[in-house]
């Protein structure tokens, strides 16, 4: 009867890895991830990146977030350049948002990258992902890991780190250590393309980014160019996404490196073939 007990388990699906059992047993450095640009900037006027909230991005199959905060007056907000040009609302509201999907979601595996270019100090980034509960979830690297030394997303699963957050400037890993320097990890194209055929896969950040130690962050969002102000293209949407104009960058990037990048980064991510991408060029 002991025995009989176990049956049912033996012939029930392991817990699939980002809905998908091939990739369990990845690296998390070789999984490509569509990303949502600016995600928590929604809207339809110029200073919007995204039509759907972090949640619907989220549940359409996101799982990498860039987010941009601001310092106003003491608190971190989700603000576009200036809280003067776009307040989305304290950082808490946007954490507390992925918090409880990440809650409802227990096999998926989430990056945030967020930026601070105000050098707000990472103490109150930490009390933010306490307050929310995220701090529960996040991956403490016991090291600088060199690209084939990430673990693979069942082993973030197994213990319970399935929250990898990263920031572009001003973090301080002896202080909170599970906020990672981006630039230790990443190298990214230039972004603020404004031709439609994306014809570049250089390193723009950092300096002297070496593409085959580091994961790669394509940027491919388009933008139009307003008297020097890049806004974002909607209008063409639609093509920026499609899986031709993506594949064509993709190409560029193996040509030119040999690996495939880990990110593509777009606004509108809704829009286009952005998640059968996110299949194909995992093999899936
Ligand atoms: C994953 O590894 C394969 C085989 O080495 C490689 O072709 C591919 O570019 C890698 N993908 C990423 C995102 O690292
Ligand atoms: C972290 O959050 C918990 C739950 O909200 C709270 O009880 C605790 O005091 C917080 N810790 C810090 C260091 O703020």
């Amino acid at each position: 009867m002991r025995f009989l007990s176990i049956v049912p388990f033996v012939g029930a699906a392991l817990a699939a890895c980002n809905g998908h059992d091939d990739l369990c047993d990845r690296k998390y450095s070789n999984i490509t991830f569509v990303g949502s640009h600016n995600s928590a900037f929604v809207g339809v006027i110029p200073v919007h990146n995204q039509y759907k909230t972090v949640t619907e991005q989220l549940d359409l199959g996101v799982r990498f977030l860039q987010a941009q905060t601001q310092d106003k007056d003491g608190e971190i907000e989700m603000c576009h350049t200036s809280c003067v040009e776009l307040d989305e609302g304290p950082l808490t509201q946007y954490l507390q948002e992925v918090a409880d999907w990440m809650d409802d979601n227990p096999d998926e595996v989430v990056t945030l990258l967020l930026t601070n270019i105000d050098g707000i100090s990472v103490t109150k980034f930490d009390d933010a992902f306490n307050s929310t509960g995220l701090k529960d979830y996040v991956f403490h690297p016991e090291k600088k890991m060199a690209l084939d030394e990430w673990p693979t997303l069942q082993k973030l699963l197994d213990d319970g780190t399935r929250l990898i957050v990263f920031m572009d400037y001003n973090m301080d890993e002896s202080q909170v250590d599970y906020i990672i320097s981006e630039f230790d990890y990443f190298w990214e194209t230039p972004f603020g393309e404004t031709d439609s055929d994306f014809p570049t896969c250089d390193v723009d950040r950092p300096e002297n980014g070496d593409p085959t130690e580091l994961m790669g962050l394509m940027n491919h969002m388009l933008n139009y160019d307003v008297l020097g102000i890049a806004i974002p293209n909607q209008v063409d949407a639609d093509e920026t996404n499609s899986d031709e104009s993506i594949q064509k960058q993709v190409d560029l990037c193996v040509g030119q490196w040999g690996r495939k990048p880990n990110v593509i980064l777009l606004d509108w991510i809704n829009i286009g073939d952005a998640f059968g991408m996110q299949l194909s060029l995992n093999g899936l």
